[in-house]
């Protein structure tokens, strides 16, 4: 992009203020500088703007409801199961990982996904997820493309990651990392905020700019030449998500859903859970930060909680309606943030109290466009410990025993008794391989026993 494009394209947008240091800028700068103004998505800033411009009141929705959950009876799971494992073997799944975010609440520098979390090992999040891939594609004899998605902070640190560490025995082929969306914050007024003379501040745009980063980047295309049909989608920070489970795959194609949505009981009425609800015949997710502590708590008549189910962010897509979503604008969520600005002086601040807005697109958003959404309840003991905080609930101590309580039921359900402490813990740290075993079923395959030495 020329210096009179740039302006051109500004002024249009009302945005000139971007290029007012420029005299002073030395030639890197300005070709920085250039070049992140031909990369804006003006259309995006616009409706940003917009968003700004309107009161917060949001017009009068109706009331949400609570959806219909599926739990699973026995027979039904053998079922669901088996379609699941059929879609699998004939190379019809994909999985999708969003790692575009940093591990801020954690303290953790670097790519979340290569945060050490093996209670024995020491493996990173990432090792645990690709073993899983590793173990189906074994398992069912096929090959299981995994895209995951980076952000500009850690797309180079992923990729070298998983360099490193030979890609935990994946195919390397069927390893595809892909980047999301970067968007500028907005002040007040509206305009694109400086960090620096020569550089305007950008940040992710959220998990919802998957769907756009994947038909960017050429990954939706990259499905469709793979016969792609379903696509198992999860988070980075929960070590015990069980990758593309059949009987959640299964359910899925067998009722033709769009989008099927793993949910858990909460802990408590407030935790910090998306919450899927049901409004005017149509789905959504009423993120925990905009869940009214009414409807938090609300009970019914039996005295359980009415939004009692929690979604963890584990969902199964359609291939078709991924990509029909993909052309679609989706809606904006905004931040009052504390943004670094330059000064009309060129020097740069640090604002104490919160002086910008951050915009993000949240992947549930498509929720409303489904025709058909399976909700299905599980064991949260099962498949969902994320790693969140440093300490306290969803840490990396948390994490660890749910892992190692897991398997010790599967050493249990396997007939061998490990040694665990009055609390039910393992007397000495465990880890299993996930290529080893992916499951209890696996597990007790190998016949193993255990040895007095
Ligand atoms: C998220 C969900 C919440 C769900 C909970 C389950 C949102 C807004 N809320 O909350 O509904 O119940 O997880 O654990 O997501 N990410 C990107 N790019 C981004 C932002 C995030 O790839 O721009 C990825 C992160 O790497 C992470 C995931 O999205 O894997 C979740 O992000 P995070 O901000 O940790 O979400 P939570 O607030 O914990």
């Amino acid at each position: 992009m020329t210096f009179e494009q740039a302006k051109q394209v500004l002024d249009n947008n009302g945005q000139m203020h971007v290029l007012r240091f420029w005299d002073a800028l030395d030639i890197g700068e300005r070709a920085q500088l250039l070049e992140q103004i031909a990369g804006l998505d003006f259309e995006s800033i616009a409706r940003m703007r917009g968003m700004l411009k309107t009161s917060a009141a949001a017009a009068a929705a109706s009331e949400p409801t609570a959806p219909a959950v599926v739990e699973l009876t026995a027979d039904a799971h053998a079922a669901a199961y088996a379609a699941g494992e059929a879609e699998i073997r004939a190379g019809k799944v994909a999985v999708l990982l969003v790692a575009g975010g940093q591990g801020s609440r954690l303290g953790y520098e670097g790519p979340k996904g290569a945060y050490s979390i093996g209670p024995v090992t020491g493996r990173p999040l990432f090792y645990f997820h690709a073993r899983k891939i590793v173990g189906l594609c074994r398992r069912y004899s096929v090959r299981i493309p995994f895209y995951v998605m980076t952000s500009d902070a850690n797309d180079a640190a992923t990729r070298a990651h998983f360099e490193d560490h030979n890609f935990f025995g994946l195919d390397r082929n069927d390893v595809t990392f892909f980047m999301q969306g970067m968007w500028p914050a907005l002040d007040e007024a509206g305009r694109i905020i400086l960090d620096q003379p020569g550089h305007i501040f950008m940040s992710p745009d959220g998990h919802g700019g998957t769907l756009t980063a994947l038909a960017k980047d050429g990954c939706l295309a990259d499905m469709e030449r793979r016969g792609i049909h379903t696509v198992f989608y999860f988070q980075v920070d929960n070590p015990m998500v069980e990758i593309a489970d059949p009987a959640f795959i299964g359910l899925h194609v067998a009722r033709h859903a769009d989008i099927s949505v793993k949910l858990c009981a909460k802990r408590e009425p407030k935790e910090g859970l998306g919450v899927v609800v049901e409004r005017d015949g149509r789905f959504e997710m009423v993120e925990y930060t905009e869940l009214t502590d009414e409807q938090a708590n609300r009970r019914t008549a039996a005295g359980e909680l009415y939004f009692k189910y929690g979604s963890v962010a584990i969902h199964v897509f359609s291939f078709a309606f991924m990509k029909a979503e993909a052309d679609k604008a989706m809606p904006l969520h905004v931040a009052h943030k504390k943004v670094p600005m330059c000064a009309d002086d060129g020097t740069v601040v640090k604002p104490e109290k919160n002086n910008g807005y951050k915009f993000e697109k949240f992947i549930f958003d498509v929720l409303p466009d489904a025709k058909t959404v399976v909700n299905l309840a599980f064991d949260r003991a099962e498949e969902f410990s994320p790693v969140k905080n440093a300490a306290g609930n969803d840490s990396p101590a948390t994490c660890k025993h749910d892992m190692q309580t897991k398997w010790l039921r599967w050493f249990k359900a396997a007939g061998i008794q490990m040694p665990v402490t009055a609390a039910g813990a393992p007397v000495f740290p465990m880890e299993i391989d996930p290529a080893y075993a992916l499951d209890v079923t696996d597990l007790k395959k190998k016949g193993i026993s255990l040895r007095a030495e």
